[in-house]
């Protein structure tokens, strides 16, 4: 009989089972599934799994706060912050092409985070020999069963990794689907806001800025999104939405004007939608009242933007992201 309560007891004794004496890693992403998962570990084994979190510099405000201190505060985790930010944003300095970026982004992620598992792997005690992966029961089945391992090639010039290494997986939600994860992520004790949290993608608000990601513009759009955010939570949207991508049109300008004077500015597009799984999606009819107050505080709080703009168009054709 299924209760989140048995899933914990019966998944503890496993891993226990599973990792007896050894060590593993579990790489953060911010996101739902990682995190419930690297809680049922440490749970299970406590300071014998270490987790790395890479902060790219692309997460939205608050986000890499609430790893460092609200999950950890949580679960009593050992992380591993890796402050990666510079590295990305030299990274991607020059870069407006959408494929491009998120190749970038992908990449030096691999690398930041091969490097810091290396370290760990370099420290003192008993070997690292498992790797913790957030997997749901549809990414198994959809992938049609999975492998069990995960093979870390050389190739990535890291140093310090031996060749070929080998780590078992430990999948502990394997069985799960997204809501009951949500169930024992709060049985677990993990905060609201984590555990409610909406999609949000790997590239961050780095696929959310049409044009080059710079740090200024970066700023900008985290205060625009945090705006949105505030405004569609005080309104009790959250649970409507699916998510609610905020999107800077770097490289459009359009003329506006403000107090006494002319304004050359950027827009923000809203891009709401309501969706079951992703794959279709269709935009939120949000409250004019609640789209007018994201408006108007946006164009007054946030430097720069001088337009906010509405998208309504449903996928097909339109994707979620616009990167
Ligand atoms: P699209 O834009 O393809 O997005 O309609 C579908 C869903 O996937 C998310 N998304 C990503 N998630 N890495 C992720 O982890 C990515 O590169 C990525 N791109 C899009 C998007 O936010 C939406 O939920």
């Amino acid at each position: 009989d299924w209760t989140t309560g048995n899933v914990i007891d019966e998944q503890v004794a496993a891993i226990r089972e599973q990792v007896g004496d050894k060590r593993a890693i579990c790489g953060l992403s911010g996101g739902v599934d990682s995190a419930v998962a690297a809680a049922l570990v440490q749970k299970a084994i406590g300071s014998q799994l270490t987790c790395v979190y890479v902060d790219h510099g692309l997460m939205r405000k608050g986000e890499t706060e609430q790893v460092e201190k609200d999950f950890v505060a949580a679960t009593g985790v050992q992380l591993k912050v890796v402050d990666a930010e510079e590295r990305f944003l030299k990274a991607l300095a020059g870069v407006s092409d959408p494929e491009e970026k998120r190749k970038i982004i992908g990449r030096e992620f691999i690398r930041v985070f091969e490097q810091a598992q290396a370290e760990i792997i370099a420290d003192e005690g008993p070997a690292v020999e498992f790797l913790v992966q957030g997997t749901l029961y549809p990414d198994v089945v959809e992938s049609g069963g999975g492998t069990g391992t995960a093979n870390i090639k050389s190739h990535h010039n890291v140093g310090g990794l031996p060749e070929d290494l080998e780590f078992q997986l430990i999948e502990p939600l394997r069985k799960l689907f997204k809501d009951e994860v949500r169930m024992v992520g709060q049985e677990l004790g993990l905060p609201e806001e984590i555990v409610q949290r909406q999609p949000f993608p790997g590239p961050g608000l780095g696929i959310r800025i049409v044009g080059e990601v710079t740090k200024e513009r970066l700023d900008l759009l985290r205060e625009a999104d945090a705006i949105a955010r505030e405004e569609l939570t005080a309104a009790g949207l959250d649970r409507e939405i699916w998510q609610c991508p905020v999107v800077l049109l770097a490289d459009v300008r359009s003329v506006g004007v403000q107090g006494d004077g002319r304004t050359y500015g950027h827009p923000i597009v809203l891009r709401p939608v309501s969706s079951e799984d992703a794959m279709t999606a269709d935009w939120s009819r949000l409250p004019y009242d609640v789209l007018g107050r994201i408006s108007t505080r946006i164009t007054n709080e946030v430097r720069d933007v001088n337009r906010v703009v509405l998208d309504i168009t449903s996928k097909p054709p339109g994707t979620i992201e616009w990167e």
